[in-house]
């Protein structure tokens, strides 16, 4: 089926549709800014047309971004809310496997959903979780020592770190780990040839993925019914919407959002967070010399790598962007990593600077009714992890160039050469 894969990597001609439309545009993060800058200037509200794409408006400054996510009663989400080709939607449509995770729902069905487990994620709760982040954080800290000097630091430490910690919060035990690590690359790293395994057919691999997550999270819903403990697979499989039960497939696909909105993105967050840091060893020196640094380190990481590049709005009635006028049912790209590097929101908005003091002006997270759920955990484990490595190694740097995945969704370094010494 190699006429599906190609869909993956859309041969687009013009660079400003490119960046949106191209997974294989990610792999060079400077390009890629240039090329955004440039219409964040210009075109801050883009139109994209390519062939088997519906058209969409690319939205590149961080006023817009913010102000669309805002209305979220002018602009919804809706169940196509993921940038893909129609040719891909189609088939997970005409399959009955169109996504309907919370970024899939709007207005009483979305909040209902998200109060399952609105409180799992409040600050207080998340903080109730630092010793748990804290210890899984160590036992990482003492795989960089067990694996010598040198090893890639995304594959070897962020990926596994962040995974852990995620199941850690659902309770499946560690056991369960490298089966988890399939099922969310499955999901998430659909676009990168290296997460596809035989891969002739992507479209394959998301349903047979989806398939998995469903025996494995029934099966542990099944067991937390009949024996509540206090975990997050707990409350989803106990949870209720307007009075009923969640249901076998709602549960399904609040595992899914969870599993894969919390693993890759921070995992992506650490590493090219590590990586940017690297390139400034006085930054380094910085963090180590003040480790209250960590917590201004881990929003510029954030800001930084952008690690969720996009979703879609629909315009819900006409109305127009900066007097670009859009008409009912048309549909625009939030595009996070361009809103982040807006020189009206940050001082030098091109240059990594752990120390600056608009770092919480990021917009990675999103905003408004879709707020990132997780951000609490993202920060605490990013701010947990950096430090503790800065402070494990006497010496470290980068030993090769960070490699980064191909995505127009979920993206970011996915290598990460470093080598060190230990104190
Ligand atoms: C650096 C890491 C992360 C980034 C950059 C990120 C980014 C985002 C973004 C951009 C959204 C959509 C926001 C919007 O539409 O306004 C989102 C939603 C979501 N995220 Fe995260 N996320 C991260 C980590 C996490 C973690 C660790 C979890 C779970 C433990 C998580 C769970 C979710 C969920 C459940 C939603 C859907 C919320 C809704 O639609 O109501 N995320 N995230």
């Amino acid at each position: 089926m190699s006429d599906i894969s190609e869909l993956f990597s859309l041969d687009v001609e013009d660079p400003r549709a490119a960046i949106f439309l191209d997974p294989r545009t990610a792999t060079d993060a400077v390009r890629w800014h240039e090329v955004a800058a440039e219409l964040r200037r210009n075109d801050p509200v883009f139109r994209v047309e390519h062939e088997g794409v519906t058209p969409f408006y690319a939205i590149t400054r961080h006023e817009d971004v913010f102000e669309i996510s805002r209305r979220s009663d002018l602009w919804h989400n809706t169940r196509h809310s993921v940038l893909m080709p129609d040719l891909q939607q189609q088939l997970l449509d005409g399959m009955g496997f169109t996504p309907h995770t919370l970024v899939h729902m709007d207005g009483h069905e979305h909040t209902e959903h998200r109060k399952v487990t609105n409180d799992w994620f409040k600050p207080a709760a998340v903080k109730g979780r630092q010793e748990a982040i804290e210890a899984i954080a160590d036992s990482y800290v003492e795989k960089l020592a067990d694996l010598g000097g040198e090893c890639d630091f995304a594959q070897d430490i962020a990926v596994p770190f962040t995974l852990h910690v995620i199941m850690d919060i659902f309770g499946v035990p560690a056991e369960d780990e490298a089966r988890m690590l399939e099922l969310t690359q499955g999901m998430f790293g659909a676009a990168d040839p290296e997460y596809m395994g035989d891969m002739s057919d992507p479209f394959a691999t998301i349903v047979s993925t989806i398939e998995d997550f469903q025996a494995y999270f029934n099966a542990l819903s099944e067991d937390r019914r009949a024996h509540p403990t206090g975990d997050l697979a707990t409350v989803i499989a106990n949870g209720q919407v307007d009075g009923c039960p969640l249901g076998e497939t709602a549960e399904l696909w609040y595992y899914i959002i969870v599993a894969t909105a919390g693993h890759d993105t921070t995992s992506y967050g650490l590493s090219g967070g590590l990586a940017e840091l690297l390139r400034h060893p006085d930054q380094v020196q910085a963090l180590r010399d003040d480790p209250g640094l960590a917590h201004n380190a881990a929003e510029e990481a954030i800001r930084w790598t952008s690690p969720v590049r996009t979703f879609l709005r629909y315009a819900q009635q006409d109305t127009e962007v900066r007097g670009v006028p859009i008409a009912e049912g048309e549909r625009v790209l939030l595009s996070y990593p361009a809103a982040n590097r807006d020189e009206d929101v940050f001082e030098r908005a091109g240059e990594f600077d752990i120390t600056r003091p608009d770092a919480d002006k990021l917009i990675s997270f999103g905003v408004g009714a879709h707020y990132c759920l997780g951000s609490q955990f993202a920060r605490r484990e990013i701010r947990t992890m950096l430090p503790k490595v800065i402070d494990a190694l006497d010496t470290i740097e980068l030993a090769g160039e960070p490699e980064f995945a191909e995505a127009n969704f979920v993206g970011g370094v996915k290598h990460l050469p470093i080598r060190y010494t230990l104190r």
